[in-house]
C-alpha cells in the first residue's frame, strides 16, 4: 500500500500544504499516534477496531457459516456499518455465490429483490450491533415472511450477527439460530474486519485470513511519523488540506470493483469526522466514468476540494481487437487496462496542472489482501484525523438522534427526539 502526496503540495496545488507545514504537523501526529497506541493497548472503545487484524477469530466465523455451505446466494440484512464493510468485500471480489444487501427500506426495491431470489438457496445474515435498528428489523420481518410464504424453513437459512443484548439477540436465542457476536468496542463503520464484515465473505468462499493479513501489514506500518506511515500520511494530509480550504474529499477509485468501497469510505469519513462544525464532506466518484461528469467541476470549479485516487497497479486485462476502422486504429491492438491507466494518468495530471490537490493511494491488486490493506489504512487515517481535529471519532450522535426520532414517530417507544420532530413539522 503506497500513498503519494506529491500533488497535494503547495508547489502544485491550491489549496496545498507545504513540506514544512507537514513537518510541523508531524509533531502532532507523533502525539496522536501515542494516544492511538494507548487506546489500542487498553482496547478502548473505537481504538479496539485497529486491533481486529489480531483479535478476529476467522475459525469461529468459518464454523458459524458452515451450515450455509450449500448457499447459492447470501442476503445480508443490515444498514450503515452493518452492511457497507461486507458489501465492499462482496462487490470487490469475484465469487460464484451471489451477495445481496437489504439496507434501505424502499418497498419497491425490497419486493423486487425478494421476488428475484430463490430463498431456499439463500443464506440470510441479519446484522445489527444494537439489535434495535428499525430498518434492519423491518426488512428481516419481511424476509422471514417471504420465506414462510415460499415454504422455506427460515430458521434453517438464517443466522444473526449482533451484540450481547437486544431484540435480535433475543430472537436468535428463542429460535436457536446460529449467532456471531459483534466485538466490543468496535463501532459499525469500523467493523469490516470483524464478524460483521467477514461472515458474508466467508460464505462467498473468500480467503478471510488474507483480508486480515493485508490489514495486519498496514497495522505494522503505523508509526509515530506521517513520513513513515501511509495511513497517517493520508490522514494528516487530508486534515491539513481541509484546514486550508479543501472541505470536500472526492474518493475516485479507478476500478469498477471499488465502487462500493467509495461508499464505505464516505460513511467512515462523514460519520466519524463530521462533528463540532468540522470534517470534510466525502463525495463518491468512479474513474473513468466520472471523468465524463464530475471531473469538469473538480478541475474548473471552486478550489474547495481534493481528489483521492485509488488504483490497483495490476489487474486482469482484456485486449481491444485490431481494427482498420478509420480513426480507431490507435485503440485496436491495445487493451482496456492500458486505456484505463492512460485515463487515470491524464486525469491526475490534468488536476495537478490546474492546481487542484489530489492524493494517490495504490494497492497491488483488488484482492483479499489488497482490500484488507486499503480499508485498514483508511480506518487508521480516519482515527488519526479525528485526533488532529480533536473530535469524538467513535460516536455518532446525529445518526442516533435520527434513529430514536424515527422509532418514536412509529410508536416504538417514547423518545423526546420524536416530540421535537412533531413540534417542528410543517406538514399540514
Ligand atoms: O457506524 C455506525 O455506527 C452506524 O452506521 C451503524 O452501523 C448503523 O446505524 C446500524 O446500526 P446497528 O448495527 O446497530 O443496526
Amino acid at each position: 500500500m503506497r500513498v503519494d502526496l506529491g500533488n497535494a503540495l503547495d508547489s502544485v496545488a491550491s489549496p496545498g500544504v507545504s513540506r514544512d507545514a507537514l513537518s510541523r504537523l508531524d509533531e502532532r501526529v507523533a502525539d496522536a499516534h501515542e494516544r492511538i497506541e494507548t487506546g489500542r493497548a487498553d482496547d478502548e472503545h473505537g481504538y479496539a477496531a485497529l486491533n481486529l487484524p489480531e483479535t478476529t477469530d476467522t475459525d469461529e466465523i468459518r464454523s458459524a457459516v458452515e451450515p450455509f455451505a450449500d448457499a447459492e446466494t447470501v442476503l445480508t440484512v443490515g444498514i450503515g456499518g452493518s452492511a457497507l464493510g461486507a458489501a465492499t468485500l462482496a462487490n470487490g471480489l469475484d465469487s460464484d455465490v451471489d451477495a445481496y444487501f437489504l439496507d434501505n427500506v424502499d418497498p419497491e426495491h425490497v419486493s423486487a429483490l425478494l421476488d428475484r431470489l430463490s430463498l431456499s438457496d439463500t443464506a440470510v445474515n441479519v446484522v445489527s450491533r444494537s439489535g434495535t435498528t428499525a430498518e434492519t428489523l423491518a426488512n428481516f420481518l419481511v424476509v422471514r415472511d417471504a420465506m414462510e410464504s415460499a415454504n422455506v424453513d427460515w430458521t434453517d437459512r438464517t443466522f444473526v450477527t449482533t451484540g450481547e443484548e437486544g431484540n435480535l439477540r433475543n430472537l436468535a436465542d428463542r429460535h436457536d439460530l446460529p449467532a456471531l457476536d459483534v466485538p466490543d468496542g468496535v463501532p459499525g463503520r469500523f467493523s469490516m474486519l470483524s464478524t460483521v464484515g467477514l461472515a458474508c465473505a466467508a460464505i462467498q468462499g473468500h480467503d478471510i485470513d488474507a483480508v486480515l493479513d493485508g490489514a495486519h501489514a498496514e497495522a505494522d506500518r503505523l508509526a509515530g511519523s506521517l513520513f513513515e506511515s501511509p495511513a497517517y500520511a493520508y490522514g494528516a494530509a487530508t486534515y491539513a488540506l481541509d484546514e486550508r480550504g479543501a472541505g470536500i474529499n472526492a474518493m475516485m477509485p479507478y476500478a469498477e470493483s471499488l465502487e462500493t468501497f467509495a461508499e464505505w469510505f464516505a460513511q467512515l469519513w462523514a460519520e466519524s469526522l463530521g462533528k463540532d462544525g468540522l470534517g470534510q464532506t466525502p463525495v463518491r466518484a468512479l474513474g473513468a466514468t466520472d471523468q465524463h461528469s464530475q471531473l469538469q467541476l473538480y478541475r474548473a470549479g471552486p478550489s474547495d476540494k481534493m481528489v483521492t485516487f485509488v488504483r490497483p497497479t495490476e489487474r486482469a486485462d482484456r485486449s481491444i481487437p485490431e481494427t482498420d476502422l478509420p480513426g480507431l486504429e490507435y485503440l485496436g491492438g491495445g487493451s482496456l487496462g492500458s486505456l484505463l491507466s492512460a485515463e487515470f494518468e491524464a486525469t491526475e495530471a490534468s488536476l495537478a496542472a490546474s492546481g487542484q490537490p489530489n492524493v494517490r493511494l495504490e494497492i497491488d491488486r483488488v484482492d483479499e489482501y489488497g482490500l484488507g490493506e486499503l480499508c485498514y489504512c483508511l480506518e487508521a487515517a480516519c482515527v488519526l484525523a479525528g485526533e488532529l481535529y480533536s473530535v469524538e471519532t467513535f460516536v455518532q450522535p446525529a445518526v442516533e438522534w435520527g434513529k430514536r426520532a424515527a422509532r418514536g414517530l412509529l410508536g416504538g417507544g417514547n423518545f423526546e427526539e420524536a416530540d421535537e420532530v412533531a413540534e417542528k413539522s410543517t406538514l399540514t
